[in-house]
């Protein structure tokens, strides 16, 4: 594809999933919100689940939960799934035009490009029939053990994936598999159950408490995947996450706060202050901070000049304001490595990305081990000692 194109069916695709995720998202929350905070009528009426008043945006609203037992249904029933199915769409949209398409610059691990999008697409099948099959196990009725087992299962694929595909694209495949399972589990399961519960009203027959269970469960698991889904996403700009030397491991623990975090809102929603879990998480997110501050590769100060052929030799065929690399228009974000002054402000910034490895991009230039060591050190030289921010 053009070059020029592919860039514009990029931001079009983000923009999208941003504004599906955030509506998908946003409705989970809010009926999440609801389960939580449904308390008995306080006139003391009969017949409902309980009810909610609440203030916003000019008006007063009070929310009514039926539960399964709606007496008769209403002429308009609003259901809730287009956000999930266009999210999880443009979604894999997103992922086929930066990182399956672009597959040597962005999907080339140990077992090279072709094997990565295999395994990063298969990834996303596997994934929904594990979980799907665990959902139907006689785990399921225990939440804290099949919960354990999905966790552990989703961190063997974290660690699978970095074996196989570049660290960035491990991470966001990591939270593709888990798009996917929570996508999916609104499309086979949610909706139908809904369905189920939904004729059996219309045909007046008697509440029945099993038909919208299932969907009720997945919606809960959906909650909790939530938080680490996000942190998946924001995390793809920022290397020192994905690229630390245990990027996988980082996921998991960052998985699991977001987890934790998500279990004491549901807790307090249900009116339980506090938890042990608040300073579990709290720790957590400390240990995560410290194991993940990059080891700095450490060598001799080292001068400009000594590096500004590696710089133009490896980084500026991308970085230069009319790029030489095929399939660049432009240089990428607009960062342009030029000169001494242009890499002397953003010093702090090439360190990362290099010493992460996460630069030169799918090391397509050809950087060597040594040439890498002496970029780290002279960026290590320039932000240790000149205030240094990003371009
Ligand atoms: C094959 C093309 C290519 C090469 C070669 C390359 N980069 Fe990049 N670089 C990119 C792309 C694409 C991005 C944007 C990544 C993204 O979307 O987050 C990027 C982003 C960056 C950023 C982040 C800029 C920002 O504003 O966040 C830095 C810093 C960077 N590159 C440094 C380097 C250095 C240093 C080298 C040489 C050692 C290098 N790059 C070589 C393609 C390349």
């Amino acid at each position: 594809m053009d070059a020029y194109l592919a860039d514009w069916a990029h931001l079009i695709l983000r923009w999208l999933h941003l504004i599906a995720g955030a509506a998908w998202i946003g409705a989970s929350f809010y009926f999440n919100w609801l389960n939580n905070h449904v308390r008995p009528p306080e006139d003391g009426r009969k017949g409902i689940e309980g009810e909610v008043w609440s203030v916003h945006g000019g008006a007063f609203y009070q929310a009514i939960k039926h539960g399964y037992t709606l007496p008769k249904l209403p002429g308009t029933l609003h259901w809730f799934y287009w956000e999930a199915y266009t999210t999880w769409l443009s979604g894999i949209g997103l992922l086929a035009v930066v990182y399956w398409l672009d597959a040597k610059a962005w999907m080339a691990g140990p077992y090279g490009p072709g094997p990565a999008v295999a395994v990063g697409i298969g990834g996303l099948v596997v994934g929904w029939i594990v979980y799907d099959l665990l959902c139907k196990s006689p785990l399921a009725p225990h939440p804290r053990a099949f919960g354990l087992t999905v966790y552990a299962l989703l961190v063997a694929a974290a660690f699978g994936l970095y074996q196989v595909l570049p660290a960035r694209a491990a991470y966001i495949h990591t939270g593709a598999i888990i798009g996917t399972i929570m996508a999916a589990n609104v499309f086979f399961v949610i909706i139908p159950s809904q369905r189920t519960m939904v004729d059996k009203v219309a045909r007046g027959e008697p509440p029945d408490l099993t038909a919208g269970k299932p969907g009720a469960v997945r919606s809960l698991h959906n909650n909790y995947f939530t938080l680490p889904v996000l942190f998946i996403m924001v995390s793809n700009h920022f290397p020192f996450t994905y690229g630390s030397d245990h990027g996988w491991l980082a996921l998991a623990a960052i998985g699991a706060v977001g987890v934790v975090i998500r279990h004491v809102f549901n807790l307090k929603g249900k009116g339980v202050a506090y938890t042990p879990w608040i300073p579990v998480a709290v720790v957590g997110g400390l240990v995560i901070i410290a194991a993940m501050a990059p080891k700095r590769i450490e060598g001799p100060a080292v001068g400009w000049s000594e590096v500004a052929p590696i710089v133009s030799a490896r980084c500026t065929p991308c970085h230069a304001t009319a790029p030489t690399m095929a399939g660049f228009t432009a240089p990428p974000k607009g960062y342009v490595l030029e000169t001494e002054a242009h890499a002397a402000v953003s010093a702090a910034l090439i360190r990362t990305q290099v010493e992460t490895q996460v630069m030169p991009l799918g090391n397509l230039t050809g950087m060597t081990p040594e040439e890498r060591a002496k970029l780290v050190a002279w960026a290590a030289g320039m932000s240790d000692s000149a205030v240094s921010k990003g371009p």
